[in-house]
């Protein structure tokens, strides 16, 4: 049944924390480059990506859904420097400065609030530009503050707000975080240690009527606290951990060796990689939240109970090491040694020499724009169908995710399909 969606009229505001980053300043420069002509959205799906209906007719996504037009996008959000777009660009150097010159004056123009920082959440950042609260729950009332200031002044219709900032440490689940009522709580009692800054922010952008989304693999609204106040709000939210190049390489991967009954024994991922993220993820708390979403997509994909004598002992190791000369350039290797026919033995090596924020900037466009899009056709709580764009797909405690990138695809489309009542075209997809 068609689903009823609100036109995408007004501006959208994007509300980035962490608007000072590399991932950020490259997806805006990317926006306000392709908004002029000068660069072509690639790697981005709303924006270039075709689909089959019913009829097999092929059509632009974004002549199919109604997706907010890049240009009526408005920039916004916080970081703990002040530095302005253009400024934290030049600082990231992941674009040339020939290529941000003519976004210049708009990038001097976007311009970051203080931000909601907890040093101890991140403990290789020191924080110059931050809010000075008494509590958790004042730093939240102050982020929902900023985010009606910033859409009066810009004269938005509507919100979405992204993290692309630096990954907090690792935190398990705990009791405050199991209702909506002991996370209030815990909030009010301003309990350091179970509220996460980035909690905060999602927390007032639920509030304010914003989706959210976690670009980042912090804990964050990956807890019923949040999945029963974004589905309180009618808001949706979405995440974790953008799926941009090694993880994205393995879900590619690991579904072609299962369709032909291949064996695994052994997957080994180590990186080197010179930004900010890189030194924030040094840090052994800070890795630990990331290595957890990375490690959790093989066995979801080889399924080794089912076929143990393919997938029983899989050897996995994943290993982020900082190495300042690379900057955002990131380098990948993965070595994978298979088995065929007999047991007899195999090895592949995946060498990805790949620009991380580059990948990243597309997801997290994406990410907004259909997060906008599905608050405008009611849908509220996780959104499984972004698992797409995410390393660590949340889901609720009665469903297994799914990283296999080709059925996340397919979830993609029968999404969009759903919204406007289409049904998959019956021979090629
Ligand atoms: N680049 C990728 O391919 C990729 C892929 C997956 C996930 N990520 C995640 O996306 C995030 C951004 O990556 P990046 O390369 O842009 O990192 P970055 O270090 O360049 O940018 C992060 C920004 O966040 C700011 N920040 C930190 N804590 C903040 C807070 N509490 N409030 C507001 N601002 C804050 C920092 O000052 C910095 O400007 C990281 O968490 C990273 O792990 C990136």
């Amino acid at each position: 049944m068609k689903q009823e969606i609100k036109p995408a009229t007004g501006r959208l505001g994007i509300m980035v924390v962490g608007l000072g980053g590399a991932v950020s300043t490259t997806m805006i420069a990317g926006v306000l480059s392709a908004r002029k002509g000068l660069a072509k959205p690639i790697g981005s799906i709303t924006q270039m990506a075709t689909m089959r209906l019913e009829n097999n007719e092929e059509k632009l996504i974004k002549d199919i859904v109604p997706l907010t037009n890049l240009d009526d996008i408005v920039f916004g959000g916080w970081d703990i420097f002040e530095d302005n777009a253009y400024d934290a660009a030049m600082y990231a150097e992941v674009l040339k400065e020939k290529d941000l010159l003519p976004v210049k004056e708009e990038m001097q123009a976007i311009k970051p609030m203080a931000a909601a920082f907890d040093h101890n959440w991140a403990k290789r950042l020191n924080g110059v530009y931050v809010k000075q609260p008494a509590t958790r729950w004042e730093l939240m009332e102050q982020l929902r503050q900023d985010i009606r200031d910033f859409k009066a002044t810009n004269n938005c219709e509507r919100i979405s707000m992204i993290w692309a900032a630096s990954t907090e440490i690792y935190i398990p689940m705990s009791e405050a975080h199991m209702t909506l009522e002991a996370f209030e709580a815990a909030m009010r009692a301003d309990n350091t240690e179970v509220i996460s800054p980035s909690m905060c922010y999602a927390y007032a952008a639920i509030m304010e009527g914003a989706p959210f989304i976690m670009g980042a693999p912090n804990l964050c609204v990956d807890i019923p606290a949040m999945w029963e106040l974004s589905k309180k709000m009618h808001v949706p939210i979405s995440g974790k951990d953008f799926k941009s190049g090694q993880t994205m390489m393995k879900t590619v991967l690991a579904p072609m060796f299962k369709t032909r009954m291949l064996g695994v024994n052994g997957w080994f991922s180590t990186n080197i990689l010179g930004n900010r993220d890189g030194e924030v993820l040094d840090d052994p708390d800070n890795f630990k939240t990331k290595e957890v979403s990375k490690l959790s997509v093989i066995e979801n994909i080889f399924e080794p109970e089912k076929y143990p004598d393919l997938y029983g002992d899989v050897y996995h190791k994943v290993r982020i090491n900082y190495y300042p000369p690379r900057k955002d350039n990131k380098e990948a290797w993965d070595n994978i040694d298979i088995f065929g026919w007999m047991g007899y033995p195999m090895e592949i090596k995946v060498n990805f020499l790949c620009r991380d924020s580059i990948l990243a900037a597309p997801i997290a466009l994406d990410l907004v724009l259909f997060s906008d899009l599905a608050l405008r056709a009611g849908m509220d709580g996780i959104q499984t169908w972004l698992s797409f764009f995410c390393k660590s797909p949340m889901h609720d405690l009665e469903h297994e995710p799914t990283h296999d990138l080709f059925q996340q695809w397919r979830m993609v489309k029968e999404t969009l399909r759903t919204m406007i009542g289409e049904k998959a075209p019956s021979y090629l997809d």
